[in-house]
């Protein structure tokens, strides 16, 4: 099968990534429509391989390279990102291709010698943060952005293209036919983009807003935004930034999540008579049980929120185990700006609402109310307080609008 390179910029810097239309699980993350890894070849006289694919994938990566010129000639392999899924192939593609180096961060090149000691390493050259280099012909500068998402991470920027790439940042699991903003569904873009900064760079929003600021403050015109995963930004690049800023910053959140699992259905009751408190309240309620989603669902849906309520049954003195999974999962990417409340049904011992509360209060999220406890099966007045409880996080939820 013959396979395409897609021109990115002008008539010599092409995508030769990768689509994975099959993956479901991105380390932990319910990836619903696949993904792409998006590696770029920057032609000239010493061409330059920007990031290399997922090791399945490092034959559909070389035969895109292939429909352009002969592997052989390229230069360099620029690494913004160590993690597997760009650098999987990385090894196979210096053997097939030889190149005379391999730029990386410092952290970068640490990095990529625990993963591959067998690969070369020698060839290994590291830039540092605001370094210029001629990649191809391009003056190209060097960016670090540690811990976005892990310590190796760097931007390379194109000054005369507008061009950058971005590695993970401004991506989103998607997998398509399209390669550029432009042609894709700007819905499906905007929540792919949520669930994948939710999911991936939630806990960094206090560095993403410096970093903004950094790229703000460099005056960098950025005209084509070229990340590792999902399309390129080049029709309207500042539409993801904007984005990145809001989530970052925490403004826009409104709405209620109450999210739980249910043994005989006695918490399930409780979730819906909060729910009908909160509809009763005005703001917009989700309401997800744990038998039937999945832990990054919730996690997307609480990057536009303001308020979660959390329920879970006890089960031998314990979280019910969904609950307990999503609840790490959660403490884990730090949400901030929401304000929460336990609820959950019991037999006799009833630790789960303190657990749930324990979990909260590990997440700084402070408590609407002391949580809900009800003895089996919730009777009129333990619903009479779910749906207090619900109106209550309503009006708080609306209020978080109005102070944005
Ligand atoms: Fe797409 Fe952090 O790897």
């Amino acid at each position: 099968m013959k396979l395409e390179a897609v021109p990115v910029s002008g008539e010599d810097i092409y995508w030769v990534g990768a689509i994975d239309w099959g993956i479901r699980d991105f380390h932990g993350y319910t990836t619903h429509r696949g993904t792409t890894y998006n590696a770029y070849l920057i032609l000239g006289d010493r061409p330059t391989l920007i990031d290399t694919v997922k090791r399945p994938f490092a034959d559909e990566m070389m035969a895109r390279i292939r429909s352009l010129i002969d592997p052989s000639t390229i230069d360099c392999i620029v690494s913004d990102h160590s993690e597997m899924d760009h650098t999987g192939s990385l090894p196979w593609t210096i053997e097939t291709v030889r190149p005379s180096k391999i730029l990386a961060s410092k952290m970068g090149a640490a990095a990529l010698l625990c993963h591959f000691p067998e690969m070369d390493h020698s060839i290994v050259k590291t830039v540092g943060n605001g370094e210029t280099i001629d990649l191809s012909g391009n003056e190209s500068v060097f960016m670090e952005t540690r811990m976005l998402h892990w310590p190796d991470s760097m931007f390379t920027f194109l000054p005369a293209r507008g061009l950058l790439f971005s590695q993970d940042a401004f991506g989103m699991h998607l997998a398509s036919s399209q390669r550029f903003d432009d042609e894709l569904d700007r819905h499906r873009m905007r929540e792919e983009a949520a669930a994948y900064y939710a999911n991936i760079l939630q806990p960094y929003s206090p560095l993403i807003l410096k970093l903004l600021d950094r790229v703000s403050g460099a005056g960098l015109d950025i005209r084509t935004i070229a990340p590792d995963h999902g399309p390129v930004w080049r029709g309207d690049p500042g539409w993801i930034i904007d984005l990145y800023a809001g989530w970052a910053g925490g403004t826009g959140r409104h709405g209620v999540v109450i999210v739980y699992d249910t043994m005989w259905g006695s918490t399930g009751i409780m979730a819906r008579a909060i729910a009908e408190g909160a509809r009763d309240g005005g703001a917009e309620a989700v309401v997800i049980p744990m038998s039937s989603a999945h832990r990054s669902d919730v996690a997307t849906q609480l990057l536009e929120a303001s308020v979660i309520f959390a329920g879970s049954p006890t089960l031998n003195n314990d979280l019910f185990p969904t609950m307990a999974d999503t609840l790490t999962y959660l403490r884990g990417l730090k949400p901030a700006g929401l304000s929460g409340m336990a609820f959950g049904s019991y037999g006799w011992s009833g630790e789960s609402v303190a657990r749930v509360e324990d979990y909260l209060s590990d997440m700084k999220v402070p408590l609407l109310g002391e949580g809900i406890r009800s003895k089996y099966v919730p009777d009129d007045e333990c619903l009479a307080l779910c749906i207090e409880s619900g109106r209550k996080g309503s009006e708080l939820a609306l209020e978080a609008v109005g102070s944005d």
